[in-house]
């Protein structure tokens, strides 16, 4: 267990040495290494393939505000997943406050539960679930935000107010809280990147109470790493499947040992300890909604607008294709992916 970096809670020392997932790279010309550099197009593999999931979400903080391109009486939506899509959804933000809602359903989250919100991005979910505790008129118990991304904790933090959630910096790998600080750990749309899905089980687990429940939202390969390969090979032509290849690990940061199947992820959480496992296919829901709104982006002016911004050694024509190429690459893989809802329990006793 590590100690909380940054946030509500009082960190003793800086622990960012020991956060091993998202060292930054080496700071860019402008000094901040969590800026998106001037060279850099939006989805250039080979410089996205060198740099750790921290620093990727600096890079692509433009790309996310131009997926949802509203802006809120309090700035920009700063939401970082897919979204669920109903028939009524109408906009990207809607679709992912949908997608936080479904989360903390499935895992039960209600009033005065001590809820960790693991991989929280700048804060939307962990407000939408202060929001949705307020509401039932109980009193609230615990509510924390933890993310890797300092930025996003920082504009997490931006926000608070004196009733706020807590947010801290911290590896999902290495949760710095005590054992049993919690009746819910959620993870809505991150364990995917973490450098190993068990380890974060294992966390989960240690700081839940007895009875506890843990919820993911999680993109796992419809088949085993080596039965995707095989069927790669046969679908795709080989300078697309190395691409692809790249894609998932480079530029989707997942780390090959968390590509599992639906029924693999059930079993390593069994294997953590976990029971009463429940998995649901959300994949119709999310993936091909997505892909349109994202194409409905591309056509409208709204992504060169912000794209621009970055461009001065870039053309706009250039990044556009960059952008283009990125969203024929999502397609490819979430053609052979699956998007999950998972839930499961600490056992009542050991
Ligand atoms: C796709 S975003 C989802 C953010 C947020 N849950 C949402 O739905 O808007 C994934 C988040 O996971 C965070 N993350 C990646 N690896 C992590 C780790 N090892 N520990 C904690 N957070 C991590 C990233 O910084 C990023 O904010």
């Amino acid at each position: 267990m590590s100690e909380p970096t940054g946030g509500a809670v009082n960190a003793t020392r800086d622990r960012a040495s020991r956060i091993a997932v998202g060292t930054a790279a080496a700071p860019t010309p402008e000094g901040d290494p969590m800026l998106p550099t001037r060279r850099r197009p939006l989805a250039d593999f080979r410089l996205m393939r060198r740099t750790g999931v921290e620093q990727w979400y600096g890079e692509v903080m433009h790309a996310w505000q131009s997926l949802h391109g509203e802006t809120g009486s309090g700035g920009p939506p700063q939401w970082r997943n897919l979204g669920y899509w109903t028939d009524e959804t109408r906009s990207m933000t809607g679709a992912s406050r949908n997608l936080a809602v479904k989360l903390a359903d499935a895992a039960g989250v209600e009033a005065g539960c001590d809820v960790l919100d693991v991989g929280c991005g700048p804060g939307e979910s962990t407000y939408l679930l202060q929001q949705r505790l307020a509401s039932d008129g109980a009193a609230r118990g615990r509510l924390v935000g933890m993310d890797i991304t300092q930025r996003h904790v920082d504009m997490a933090l931006a926000r608070r107010t004196g009733d706020s959630p807590e947010f801290v910096r911290g590896d999902a790998t290495d949760v710095p809280f005590p054992a049993e600080s919690f009746d819910r750990v959620l993870a809505l749309e991150c364990a995917f990147h973490f450098p190993d899905r068990r380890a974060f089980f294992a966390e989960a687990l240690r700081v839940l109470r007895p009875g506890g429940r843990v919820g993911l939202a999680d993109v796992v390969p419809t088949a085993s790493a080596d039965a995707m390969r095989r069927r790669t090979r046969r679908l795709l032509p080989g300078p697309l499947r190395s691409r692809l290849d790249r894609y998932i690990g480079d530029v989707m940061k997942t780390p090959p040992v968390n590509l599992v199947p639906a029924r693999e992820y059930a079993g390593q959480l069994r294997s953590a300890g976990f029971t009463d496992v429940t998995v649901e296919d959300i994949s119709e829901r999310v993936f091909p909604h997505f892909a349109r709104h994202w194409e409905r982006v591309s056509r409208s002016d709204r992504p060169e607008k912000i794209l621009r911004r970055d461009a001065d050694l870039v053309t706009a024509d250039a990044r556009a294709k960059a952008w283009r190429r990125q969203m024929d690459m999502f397609v490819s893989s979430w053609r052979m992916s699956e998007y999950l809802i998972v839930t499961a329990r600490k056992p009542k006793s050991a």
